[in-house]
């Protein structure tokens, strides 16, 4: 059976659906335990659909949605790289008979993928359902005073247990964010959840976005480092 994750932060442009993707195609280069590689669905709340553009398929004409599958039980994902794939979303207003099959529908899901990842918005209803569905809770996070904030009431919100990583990205080194990140590890000392070291706000990151290429297209030693950080939310996810 599939584990679902969800990328969550109520805070808008910290990074949710860059890192869905960057851990989902992760996710894809490593073996299940049956020797296959893994399979991998991104699903999502915004209907905006990032996850297309920065995979390098903005041109996509979008034909089926998760709304056509959860009505109809077609699928009909579309194909990102290998063994990664994404249903979108047309919608951002769904009924309560929608959002309770929306439901089970996931769950069926679980027998195809083995990780479904859910990239997700601020404040929308199916995020709750998102947030219920998920067996592992990833969280990306600017490193600032509203956004910290921020992430202590989605703690208080959420089942505290789903959350495995916290993630600071788009870091731009101050004294004020070393003491805010050294402050966020030794909160969270002894609770299991990993602070990763914080991804830097990048140009080559920037530049690598606008082309549509993740970190795992490039054998460049540049994204080494990035590789690394995204490795280890993802060992997390393995666990
Ligand atoms: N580490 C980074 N370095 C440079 N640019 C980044 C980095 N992470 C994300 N970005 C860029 O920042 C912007 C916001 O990222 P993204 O869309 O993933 O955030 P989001 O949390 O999904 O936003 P929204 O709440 O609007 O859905 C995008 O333009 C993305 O290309
Ligand atoms: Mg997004």
């Amino acid at each position: 059976m599939g584990k679902v994750v969800t990328i969550k932060n109520n805070k808008g442009g910290v990074g949710k659906s860059w890192i869905t993707l960057q851990i989902a195609h992760a996710l894809t280069l490593l073996e299940n335990s049956n020797d296959i590689y893994n399979k991998v669905l991104i699903l999502t709340s915004d209907s905006q659909n990032n996850i297309l553009d920065y995979s390098g398929h903005s041109d996509t004409i979008i034909e089926k949605t998760l709304e056509d599958f959860v009505k109809t039980g077609r699928r009909n994902e579309i194909r990102l790289r290998e063994n990664l794939y994404y249903m979108p979303l047309a919608k951002s207003n769904f009924s309560k008979p929608f959002r309770e099959k929306l439901k089970k529908s996931i769950e069926n899901l679980k027998t195809e993928f083995d990780f479904i990842l859910i990239d997700s918005v601020p404040v929308l209803e199916i995020d709750q359902d998102f947030l219920e569905l998920a067996d592992d809770i990833v969280i990306p996070t600017y490193m600032d005073k509203a956004t910290t904030e921020g992430i202590i009431r989605l703690m208080e919100e959420i089942d505290i247990n789903k959350i495995r990583a916290i993630v600071p990205n788009r870091y731009i080194k101050s004294k004020k964010s070393e003491v805010m990140y050294n402050d966020l590890k030794a909160n969270l000392d002894g609770t299991g959840i990993l602070v990763t070291e914080p991804i830097k706000q990048s140009t080559i990151i920037h530049n690598f976005i606008e082309e549509g290429k993740t970190i795992w297209d490039s054998k460049s030693k540049d994204f080494e480092s990035f590789q690394i950080i995204i490795y280890q939310i993802v060992e997390e996810l393995l666990k």
